[in-house]
């Protein structure tokens, strides 16, 4: 049987687990590609390191021109991660016309366009299923099973680790930090996961998927981000109380008035809804599109094992199309239409607020509070006083409709006319899920 020679850039948690999915499914995969699928070269940082695989048969190599100028080599992979050296192995891996896979969110978030265009020019594919929710095939969803559609609406809990995070804090008492360690030991979190937990990973993939769904280039640095750091246990305490859980919601939506919304922040999810269930490191897309309805993929979104199974798809994918390859090329998410696409559609647009105040328990507080959101015309839905203290509370409530501009502009001005209040937070409540 034919063979294709894979190149590895990067053998840590998501190229170990290419090389043990190829050799446990090595028969299913040959008999549905029609080829076997070989990797035969790797590059790292450290030839020493344990693999976490059998590399036995794979020759590594110390520079990225011993893959890309060897002729054996039917397709690039690239986990390696990271903005600059990724961009020059792919760029040099189109220009050489090997077609390529990776898992790089950033790189495309940041860099896509780049690439895609010269993926275009050198009719080279430039595939990428592992770069949004790991395991689960989003973007084939989008490119092809919901090509039909229009797209109103995806929210997605697609960061792994911080979902991860927010549900082993919501059923333990475990540290933050503790927490976010062990997601690091499971080989869930970025090389720096601060990207994980300020947002940072989630908007890169919410602005691939808006890319696509909505046709049209995001420019990542202006996604409205908000990560989970600074979400507190109470919160998600007394958002239960509400009937709510919190999650971290990536948002890519067509607002009333005509522009794109792209966001991601911390979220009140109705504790009945799917998004709801999604727990641990699994992630899930849901989209709403004018033919279908709604859809809602769940999955593994994090881990070696998982993202192979959507690294390997697309190698499956560009062996299939290996003759027809400078169509397949074309297919990609870029396209230059202005979709409308808003630095401020999150705080314009409407939607119920949780809003919590930690104040002194004194007279007046609660008259001051009511009487700045009366005059920014935002309505109470209901609220709750929990005593902390003799002498401190929290107030708790939630608001109908409202903007988030509105709420940030009473909250400001009512910390700034009393001394009384230590705390105050905002969350926005995800009303238009179903
Ligand atoms: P790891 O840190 O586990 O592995 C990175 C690999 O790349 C290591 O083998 C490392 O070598 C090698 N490497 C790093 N920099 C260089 C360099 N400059 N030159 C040569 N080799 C280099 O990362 P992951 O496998 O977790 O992630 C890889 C990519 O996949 C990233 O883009 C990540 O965002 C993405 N991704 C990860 C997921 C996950 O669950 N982990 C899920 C979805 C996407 P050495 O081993 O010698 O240090
Ligand atoms: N760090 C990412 C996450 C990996 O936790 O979701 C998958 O993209």
């Amino acid at each position: 049987m034919e063979a294709i020679n894979i190149a590895l850039f990067g053998l840590g948690t998501v190229g170990a687990g290419v090389v043990n999915l190829l050799q446990e499914n090595a028969n299913e995969l040959a008999s549905r590609a029609g080829v076997r699928l070989n990797v035969t070269k790797a590059l790292v940082r450290s030839a020493k390191k344990a693999r976490g695989c059998d590399s036995s048969h794979i020759a590594f190599v110390d520079n990225a021109d011993a893959i890309l100028n060897d002729e054996t080599i039917d397709v690039v992979v690239e986990l390696i991660g990271g903005t600059t050296d990724a961009f020059d192995i792919i760029e040099g891996a189109l220009k050489a016309g090997k077609p390529v896979v990776t898992a790089n969110k950033a790189l495309l978030a940041e860099r896509g366009t780049e690439l895609f265009a010269l993926s275009c020019e050198t009719k080279t594919p430039l595939l990428f299923e592992a770069a949004v929710a790991g395991g689960i095939p989003i973007i084939k969803t989008l490119q092809e099973g919901l090509v039909a559609n229009r797209i109103e609406w995806i929210a997605g809990v697609i960061n792994g680790t911080c979902n991860y995070i927010l549900s082993t804090l919501a059923r333990t008492d475990a540290e933050f930090d503790d927490v976010l360690a062990q997601a690091q030991a499971q080989g869930f979190a970025e090389a720096d996961p601060r990207a994980d937990i300020d947002g940072i990973d989630s908007a890169h993939k919410i602005s691939l998927l808006a890319a696509i769904a909505f046709g049209t280039q995001v420019d990542f640095a202006h996604v409205d981000c908000e990560g989970i750091a600074n979400l507190s246990r109470v919160d998600t305490d007394y958002a239960g109380d509400f009937g709510f859980c919190v999650k971290s919601l990536a948002l890519a939506r067509r607002c009333d008035n005509g522009e794109l919304l792209v966001s991601v922040s911390p979220t009140l999810i109705n504790k009945s809804h799917l998004l709801a269930s999604v727990s641990d490191e699994m992630n899930a897309v849901m989209c709403q599109t004018n033919m279908l309805g709604p859809s809602f993929s769940m999955g593994r979104g994090a881990g070696s094992l998982p993202t192979a199974s959507s690294v390997v798809a697309d190698l499956v994918d560009i062996v299939r199309h290996r003759e027809n390859a400078q169509r397949f090329a074309l297919i990609h998410p870029v396209v230059t239409a202005d979709a409308g696409f808003s630095e401020d559609a999150l705080a314009k647009n409407a939607s119920p607020y949780y809003v919590r105040l930690r104040a002194q328990d004194k007279p007046g507080v609660m008259a001051s509070l009511t009487q700045v959101l009366a005059g920014a015309k935002i309505s109470i839905s209901s609220m709750v006083q929990y005593p902390l203290d003799t002498q401190t509370v929290d107030i708790v409530l939630l608001t109908h409709m409202t903007t988030g501009q509105a709420v940030s502009q009473a909250l400001g001005s009512l910390s700034t006319k009393m001394s009384e209040i230590d705390e105050l937070v905002h969350y926005r409540v995800a009303d238009f899920l179903y």
